[in-house]
């Protein structure tokens, strides 16, 4: 007879196939987070030429509780704006 060692393996190969292939279609089906970009409007255009550091000070003169566009609730952790709203 003989050892039952290599018939586990095979299974354990099929499971783990298996695994792969569940993650995968789960991640493709996962929704994209999307970021919107930062605008190219009047009220941003000035900021494509600055250094990110510069501009992202300026941003919460109209992005707080008071400004012109204060951010929503749920908007996630903001210290650096342009690390995650991107200028292209
Ligand atoms: C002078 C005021 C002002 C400043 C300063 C400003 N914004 Fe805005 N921002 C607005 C207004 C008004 C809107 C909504 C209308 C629009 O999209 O332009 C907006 C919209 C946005 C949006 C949403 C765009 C979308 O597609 O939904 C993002 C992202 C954004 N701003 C990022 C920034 C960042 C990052 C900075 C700093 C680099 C910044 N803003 C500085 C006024 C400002
Ligand atoms: C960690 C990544 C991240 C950082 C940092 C960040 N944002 Fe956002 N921001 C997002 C995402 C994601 C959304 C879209 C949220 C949604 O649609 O619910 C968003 C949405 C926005 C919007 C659009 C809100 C609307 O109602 O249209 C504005 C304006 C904005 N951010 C401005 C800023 C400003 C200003 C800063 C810096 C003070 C900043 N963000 C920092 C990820 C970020």
């Amino acid at each position: 007879m003989t050892p039952p060692k290599k018939n586990n393996s095979l299974l354990i190969n099929i499971a783990f196939v298996g695994v792969a292939v569940g993650l995968l279609a789960f991640l493709l089906r996962a929704p994209e987070i999307t970021t919107p970009k930062l605008p190219h409007d009047d009220e941003h255009e000035r900021f494509f030429a600055m250094k990110k550091k510069t501009a992202g000070k300026i941003c919460v003169e109209c992005h707080s509780p008071e400004g012109v566009y204060p951010l929503p609730e749920d908007h996630p952790p903001k210290y650096r704006c342009l690390f995650c709203h991107r200028r292209d």
